[in-house]
């Protein structure tokens, strides 16, 4: 069914917890505790959501009167940031930290404690009030990887109003489209950004981005790099020249709001079209997301923790900024890339702040693991307590890697399987759980997963079927931004009572769950997720391209690598300086990570009789495997 190629996976072993991660673990018995929560979830979600404040109590817990638009804590009120922030100011954890940040160059870093973190969300509050921005309001984020990123999100939060996060890492058209289906009128951006020892400049990129669309009205830039940019009189404002207005100092209270009221917008890809912005709430992302990270990484106040995330995608969203501030945890942030300007720059992090938790993804683990063992044996690692991985199924040769060289064979490696539209962990181990490399093991608490064949029964053991999860849980999408439609269309009509999750995978006889990989035309590089249809219509958007075609072909260390497919306008002529002006092109409309590492010239593509491109065979061809079943290939 699926077309991974070359993922092994060995059932086999297990790896069981030591005493003191047991003893140390919120949760010692999964079992009774998943049996009570798929249960009575209403009960189990109930008790969990009473730890946090509310202004006003839910009526219901669970609301199912329209499918699939599920609804959690209806009637209830608070907002996200009264319990991120706000609650934290009456405790000790005032003055504890929330967050470390380091800089590239490792000359910078800043430190804020609950109490400051509260001063700077409130100030960018200010300043978006000032400008105009209401309750509903869609704020777009385009930043580099600094504290300010954080704040101004908790700041939309803290309003009302909603963000939409655009990864730095994107480009011109990428950040043109999205701003315009949020219909933005502010955007928040900056200068530029650091990557390897470089200037990102962002706000260039935001320039061109803004001749594109249409909506915005504002546009705040802070100050990061210093470098010349071009600063428009009416429409841009420096950051640090907006902190002297007087209300900007002002008090701010946290606006209090419904529980289903829009959080946030994340833009991601899908199979087909443009991509998708996904809706994600105030009240049940916020119980899902603290309560996740509690168990899985058994968090403490005494602890330090480093997601190595970009903010601007889920991972950070969730991981970086909500859950750990939910716990009232401290985080650490780096803002530069891991091998810079030496392959130990994260080691020597986790010694310097004594980092207990590390979360990260496959890709980097191998990317670090290439440059050999000496560089992280330089370092003292001994406070690393629990490792975590994210956004691809892990081989079981880096996982052993990260667990015996990163982790000294002391640390649980949660692999935890999620998407952007589930908001917070789904299938994960708990630090208890006996640990099989590859497999990102059992259901968190609530989630009825299951793997079905292609007529929607449960698949035999071991055999690869379609993963879905059986019960809506707080966290899940609550839809796609103006297009309830398609929100059905894509999860929801194979099955109809179940979520659909575009992901095969097996069950163990254990009842592990082994991810293979996307069933659909999304392509994940380096853990980023893209969609070929982007791909292909920024290449369609170059003149000499009449027609393209991207697959995703398996790479060692980023997982999979973008393989394009173009035939030329009449009058244009292939050359490799074409090859290098396409992949240019594609990094300037999407972003780096959508760079193809191969255009290939064509005079026709392989298309269905009813003109749908025939990935599929293009990859089987590229792969040197059988191109399978060619009926419906036109000729
Ligand atoms: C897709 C979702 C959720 C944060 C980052 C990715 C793949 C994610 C795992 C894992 C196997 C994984 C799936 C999923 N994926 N984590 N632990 N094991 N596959 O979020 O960009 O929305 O991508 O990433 O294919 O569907 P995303």
């Amino acid at each position: 069914m699926s077309d991974e190629a070359g993922i092994k996976q060995s059932e086999g072993e297990v790896y069981f917890p030591s005493q003191s991660v047991i003893d140390n673990a919120h949760c010692k018995d999964y079992d009774s505790m998943y049996k009570r929560s798929i249960e009575d979830p209403e009960k189990f979600w109930g008790d969990i959501a009473e730890e946090f404040e509310w202004s006003q109590k839910w009526d219901k817990v669970y609301d199912e009167s329209t499918p699939p638009f599920f609804k959690w804590f209806t009637g209830g009120k608070t907002n996200i940031v009264t319990n991120a922030i706000d609650r934290h100011l009456k405790t000790f954890r005032k003055n504890k930290l929330a967050l470390i940040w380091e800089s590239e160059s490792g000359d910078d870093v800043r430190t804020y404690s609950y109490f400051s973190l509260n001063r700077e969300v409130i100030k960018f509050a200010n300043v978006l009030k000032s400008m105009g921005v209401q309750k509903g309001d869609i704020v777009t984020i385009y930043m580099p990887r600094v504290p300010e990123l954080m704040f101004a999100m908790l700041a939309c939060a803290k309003i009302g109003a909603a963000h939409s996060v655009v990864y730095g890492g994107f480009s011109v058209e990428a950040l043109a489209e999205r701003i315009e289906d949020a219909q933005s009128k502010v955007l928040i951006t900056a200068d530029g950004g650091y990557m390897r020892g470089k200037i990102v400049n962002l706000k260039q990129i935001a320039d061109e981005a803004l001749a594109r669309q249409g909506t915005i009205e504002h546009c705040v830039v802070v100050r990061r790099t210093g470098h010349e940019i071009y600063m428009e009189p009416g429409r841009d404002y420096w950051y640090h020249d907006l902190l002297s207005v007087p209300v900007v100092n002002q008090p701010c209270e946290t606006e209090q709001v419904d529980a289903e009221t829009m959080l946030f917008i994340l833009y991601t890809s899908g199979t087909t079209g443009r991509p998708k912005g996904v809706i994600h709430t105030h009240g049940g992302y916020m119980v899902y997301t603290a309560t996740t990270f509690k168990y899985v990484f058994d968090i403490n106040d005494e602890d330090r923790y480093w997601c190595a995330a970009d903010p601007g995608w889920i991972t950070g969203h969730s991981y970086i900024v909500y859950a750990p501030l939910l716990n009232g945890s401290t985080s650490f942030m780096y803002e530069g890339a891991p091998n810079f300007p030496y392959p130990n720059r994260w080691w020597k992090m986790i010694e310097k702040y004594g980092i207990t938790i590390l979360y990260t993804a496959p890709t980097a683990i191998r990317g670090l693991m290439r440059f050999g063992n000496a560089w992280p044996n330089r370092h003292d690692l001994s406070s690393l307590r629990i490792l975590g991985s994210v956004g691809e199924p892990i081989n079981p040769e880096a996982w052993k890697w990260y667990y015996e060289v990163i982790g000294k064979s002391n640390c649980p490696v949660m692999d935890t399987w999620w998407q952007t539209e589930t908001g917070g962990f789904m299938i994960t181990p708990l630090p208890v759980t006996p640990l099989k490399p590859g497999s990102a093991t059992r259901p968190f608490f609530g989630i009825d997963v299951d793997v079905l064949d292609l007529d929607g029964k449960s698949a035999p053991t071991g055999e690869e079927g379609i993963l879905v999860i059986k019960k809506p849980w707080p966290a899940i999408m609550r839809g796609i931004l103006h297009d309830p439609e398609r929100y059905k269309q894509q999860y929801w009509s194979k099955y109809t009572t179940m979520y659909e999750a575009g992901d095969s995978a097996r069950k163990d006889k254990d009842g592990y769950i082994w991810v293979i990989g996307r069933l659909d035309d999304v392509i994940k590089v380096s853990g980023y997720r893209l969609g070929t249809a982007e791909i292909e219509s920024a290449l369609v958007s170059h003149s000499a391209v009449a027609e393209a075609a991207a697959i995703g072909l398996p790479h060692d260390v980023k997982g999979h690598v973008i393989h394009c497919y173009v035939v030329l306008r009449a009058g244009y002529a292939a050359s490799d300086s074409l090859v290098e002006e396409l992949k240019k092109h594609v990094g300037h409309e999407i972003g780096p990570i959508a760079k193809p590492e191969k255009v290939n010239f064509m005079d026709s593509l392989p298309k269905t009789r009813s003109g749908k491109i025939m990935r599929r065979l293009l990859k089987a061809r590229a792969l040197g495997l059988p191109e399978g079943d060619k009926s419906t290939l036109e000729e």
